[in-house]
């Protein structure tokens, strides 16, 4: 599939679906054709042009139909909002029915909604106590936070958290959940059924072994990959990243 990717801020999780999509396995079902952003300054639109991928910007974020000339022009099969903030047009929704992915900082159905982005989610989960806080990855309607839910990983909420502190948790674990359910609908494992439903399962097999001990929990420190790790063979990353996609798969069987 070619990959339309939107953002309007830094990028990093554009960051981490170029890196995912680098890999051979998830290289042979999707590719990142084009990007755009409504922030001509944008680290996204910078990160696109550093990849050599065509860099897009939205002048008028309402005008759905120019927006879906230019997916058309570049072929775009399917749309990512990756750090998106504005709501996207009616007509990109019904041209790509099933075939737009947001991922949001929370675990909707909380904590979502208009105007609920950055920093004010997680001032919000910290605020409610919810010790459990997290990403969810979902496929996009006509309304903010309501598609339905492709996939959600937890991260815990400590006593002492302050916003920026939850936010970086949750953003780790928003760079590896996301790129994996892109590739899954790439791959045709996961999709939307006519019945508004999400069908399928997000069992990739992990494209790299995953050595004994290595398992991806919840905490910082596990996210971390360990020097303990053959370096000669495969990179650390791939290594936490294989063990990542190896828990979902436990967590989503088939
Ligand atoms: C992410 O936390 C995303 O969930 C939210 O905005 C942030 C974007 O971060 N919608 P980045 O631009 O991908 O770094």
């Amino acid at each position: 599939m070619r990959i339309a990717v939107l953002a309007s801020g830094g990028g990093s999780n554009l960051g981490a679906l170029f890196t995912h999509f680098d890999d051979p396995r998830a290289a042979a079902v999707g590719s990142i054709v084009c990007v755009g952003s409504d922030k001509s300054d944008s680290g996204a639109l910078v990160r696109a042009r550093s990849r050599g991928v065509s860099a897009l910007v939205i002048s008028d974020h309402q005008d759905g139909v120019a927006l879906r000339s230019l997916f058309h022009e570049h072929g775009v099969d399917l749309v990512v909002l990756a750090g998106y903030l504005k709501l996207l047009p009616a007509e990109i929704v019904s041209a790509w029915p099933g075939r737009v992915l947001n991922v949001h900082p929370a675990l909707l159905p909380a904590f979502g909604g208009a105007g609920m982005y950055g920093s004010r989610v997680h001032t919000a989960v910290i605020a409610s106590g919810a010790r459990v806080s997290g990403a969810t990855v979902h496929f996009v309607n006509e309304h903010y936070d309501r598609g339905a839910i492709a996939a959600q990983w937890p991260v815990p909420v400590y006593p002492r958290d302050t916003p920026a502190d939850l936010a970086s948790r949750v953003l780790q674990v928003e760079h590896r959940l996301l790129p994996l359910v892109a590739e899954a609908v790439c791959a045709g494992a996961l999709s939307l059924g006519a019945d508004g439903r999400v069908h399928g399962h997000m069992g990739l097999a992990p494209a790299h072994p995953v050595p004994p001990g290595v398992r991806f929990c919840l905490t910082e420190n596990d996210l971390a990959p360990r020097a303990s790790i053959d370096a000669d063979t495969v990179d650390a990353d791939s290594v936490a990243r294989a063990a990542f996609a190896y828990d979902v798969a436990r967590l989503y069987p088939r």
